[in-house]
């Protein structure tokens, strides 16, 4: 009665034949999380589910986080990310709602900055644009495989400092405040994820600032030379959103990015629900 039907050569595969407004199976339920170490990316397609719901399949996966104090929806389960204000009026250009929107234009794993970032993550789409608005992922275990050895064995090991800081300020130098920055310090964080059965990945993305004990140099011609080879389309799934879509992705083995959509002329409502990792990512290396 489940049906799995890939979207891509390497990774990023449809479910097809659940409601997940209703609880599942256990059996369902194992078949699901199977099929999500498999694909890092599952797709679930005509799924009109209220906050509630959402919140009680992303529970399959694993502890949910709570959003952070100061935020929208401080205290929940659900972030809601958009282009409009509290009355569904669009934000204004060079708002913080839309830097930070561009800011996740930028390839990036979600809460890299944290020492224990997160598991996965869970998307549903509730209003969506015309066109573009894609999000898209890149397999990174399929990355890691491709590399040649010299650079695995050149790689294996090193341990990279992640920022939330590094990413943003090319956006806006001033998007992260000096308070924010104080309350997110710099992380240590693997660079090479090992998911046993499935491989190994790079572990890479927008808040990745430099390798720990590296000049600055040496760490951007190694991060930059990764990324460059990262992102060859082989190896990247592009979602073009449908209404009532949702996507489940691995945070550890796949980055991800928004793309751009007529931002000042049509709306778009993402709401997330993120499951908590295990551990550090040293701890997976
Ligand atoms: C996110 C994110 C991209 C998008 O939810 O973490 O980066 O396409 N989303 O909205
Ligand atoms: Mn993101």
């Amino acid at each position: 009665m489940l049906e799995i039907r890939p979207l891509h050569p390497l990774f990023a595969a449809e479910v097809i034949g659940l409601d997940l407004s209703r609880p599942l199976p256990q059996e369902v339920a194992d078949q699901v999380r199977a099929a999500f170490q498999r694909y890092s990316v599952l797709v679930f397609r005509d799924q009109d589910v209220t906050d509630d719901q959402q919140v009680a399949f992303s529970r399959l996966f694993g502890d949910l986080e709570m959003t952070r104090a100061g935020a929208a929806d401080a205290g929940g389960f659900l972030i809601r990310l958009s282009n409009m204000g509290p009355n569904g009026e669009i934000v204004p250009p060079g708002d913080k709602q839309v830097l930070n929107n561009k800011a996740n234009q930028q390839w990036h794993a979600d809460s890299s900055f944290k020492t224990v970032p997160a598991k996965a993550l869970l998307l549903s789409a509730r209003i969506i644009p015309s066109a573009g608005g894609n999000t898209e992922y890149i397999s990174m275990r399929a990355v890691h495989h491709a590399l040649d050895e010299a650079t695995k064995a050149r790689i294996d090991g090193l341990i990279t400092i992640h920022d939330f800081d590094h990413g943003r300020r090319k956006i806006d130098p001033n998007l992260v405040s000096a308070e924010e920055r104080a309350a997110v310090p710099p992380v240590r964080q693997a660079m090479v994820l090992d998911h046993g059965t499935y491989g190994k990945s790079l572990y890479l993305g927008a808040h990745c600032a430099r390798v720990e004990g590296w000049s600055e140099e040496a760490s951007r011609e190694l991060i930059d030379s990764l990324m460059a080879f990262a992102t060859q389309e082989r190896f990247i799934y592009s979602h073009p959103w449908r209404a009532h879509g949702m996507v489940l992705w691995h945070n550890r083995a796949v980055p991800h990015r928004a793309t751009p959509f007529a931002n000042r002329a049509e709306r778009r409502l993402m709401v997330r629900t993120t499951i908590a990792g295990d551990g550090p990512t040293i701890a997976a290396a």
